[in-house]
């Protein structure tokens, strides 16, 4: 076939140019510019439109057959959690995370269980070698796998594979080192990466077939490549933890199939990872006695109530002292110390003030301002908070203390790993139940200070 000449297209504007410029000449943004195959070039004018037109009929909403999408599990419970229910015929699912974290080692795990359940599989390696996956296989104890490997890189072999061997599931390992032979760049560049994923896309849509890529992820925390194939694709599931722990976390962040932010927890063992089904304390580090600048908070991932302890270290800064958090946003932190001076008079202008989240997990909801501000207050006090204690809830910049969602199953999570007091917001203390609940004392606040204030008679 012969090669169709590449055009570059603005990812901002959508322009394009005839070859590579550093600014694009339409809307003059910088380092915009792709690579891409070109439409099928236009021509027929008005006979082309009425002929596609009848080629592509239009359909009735209605008459639509809307099956509920079937689902095969995988045999992983803690992946088909983060799945919604399994794979699901046709569905495109990118797959990201450190390198090493265990992104290969799940999905052959997965693949044999599906390949014993007879769901036909294919394990596409541009990594490693045959040898290597299947000496992998062996360390897992998967002793006679039948699953199907193909070692190979380029994209229109892949494609032929996949047509010829028809698998249910097919998991191409990794997206970045696939090339297509219609472009020119290197493979793991923006226009490969996007071009790929573009076709596999479409061949599972068309044949049934459920596509699994796996994507490397940069120091930042993104995709290497485009934001784009998070776009493209049904399901975003990303690997976290701390790869010095045994624990992994694997969290959906976009899920056509299921619901987002749901969480699989895992522990990287000899044999590979085991799902760990009751995960609720493992973020907390053992200490015997309350330590200073430490907070136990609540946090609900998904469907599952999780206590994390959040650490702070507050220490005399220089000229201008640092703010590092891990696991938790910087921006949020400023804020929150911007709060904690304001309302509840609590000065860490002059201090160094560093924040974890302890295990590697990482934290988005607001639900965590409380928790993080008392642990910073501690630290800088040099006072622990009393033994057995926990706290969640939002904190607004006029210094209130915001309802967290679900806030009674947090508050029964808690009660049942033996914890004994609680500062929450006001709206999630049970009104009925007055101050304690399943053994829990609750201390609902409205304000900061109010929390502060809490803490300080608690001492
Ligand atoms: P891997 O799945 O290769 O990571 P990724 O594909 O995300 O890069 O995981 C490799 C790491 O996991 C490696 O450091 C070794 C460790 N490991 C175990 O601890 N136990 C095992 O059974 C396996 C297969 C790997
Ligand atoms: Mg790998």
């Amino acid at each position: 076939m012969a090669k169709e000449k590449t055009v570059y297209s603005c990812t901002e504007c959508g322009g394009s140019s005839p070859r590579w410029l550093g600014k694009c000449p339409h809307c003059e943004a910088w380092n915009t510019l792709v690579e891409t195959v070109p439409d099928a070039p236009a021509g027929g004018g008005k006979n082309r439109f009425a002929a596609l037109a009848k080629s592509t009929p239009v359909t009735v909403l209605a008459d639509i057959d809307a099956t509920e999408v079937s689902r095969a599990p995988t045999g992983i419970d803690e992946l088909d959690r983060v799945l919604g229910g399994g794979i699901v015929e046709g569905g495109v699912v990118l797959i990201g995370g450190d390198p090493g974290i265990g992104k290969s080692t799940l999905l052959l795990q997965a693949l044999d269980n599906l390949e014993r359940a007879q769901i036909p599989t294919l394990y596409v390696t541009g990594e490693e070698s045959g040898a290597q996956v299947a000496l992998r296989s062996r360390r897992l104890g998967l002793d006679h796998s039948q699953v199907k490997v193909l070692a190979e890189i380029n994209l229109e072999k892949i494609l032929a594979t996949l047509a010829n061997t028809r698998p249910a599931v097919a998991v191409i390992d990794s997206i970045q080192t696939v090339y297509s032979d219609q472009l020119t760049s290197a493979p793991g560049s923006v226009a490969q990466v996007r071009e790929c994923a573009a076709h596999l896309t479409r061949a599972a849509k068309a044949s049934g077939t459920c596509i699994v890529l796996v994507g490397h992820v940069t120091k930042e925390g993104a995709l290497a490549g485009p934001r784009v194939l998070e776009h493209m694709v049904d399901t975003v599931l990303y690997f976290e933890g701390d790869t010095h722990s045994s624990f992994r976390l694997v969290r959906a962040i976009k899920n056509r199939f299921g619901a987002v932010n749901e969480i699989g927890v895992f522990a990287m063992t000899e044999r590979g990872l085991k799902g760990v089904a009751n995960p609720s304390a493992i973020f907390l580090s053992q200490h015997t006695e309350p330590v200073p600048g430490s907070c136990v908070l609540v946090t609900l991932e998904g469907t599952r109530p999780l206590l994390v302890e959040i650490q702070a270290l507050v220490d005399t800064g220089g000229p201008s002292p640092r703010r590092l958090s891990v696991g938790l946003d910087r921006d949020r932190l400023a804020m929150l110390l911007a709060v904690l001076h304001r309302h509840a008079g609590v000065a860490c202008y002059d201090q160094d003030v560093f924040v974890n989240a302890v295990g590697g997990v990482r934290i988005s909801e607001p639900a965590a301002d409380l928790a993080v501000m008392l642990a910073i207050t501690s630290s800088l006090r040099g006072r622990p908070l009393p033994k057995g204690f926990i706290a969640f809830g939002e904190v607004g910049l006029a210094g209130e203390v915001r309802p967290a969602p679900r806030g009674q199953e947090r508050l029964r999570e808690a009660a049942k790993l033996g914890f004994s007091v609680a500062v929450v917001p006001r709206a999630n203390a049970p009104k009925k139940a007055g101050r304690e609940f399943e053994g829990l004392t609750l201390h609902p606040v409205d304000r900061i200070e109010e929390a502060m204030e809490v803490v300080r008679s608690l001492a």
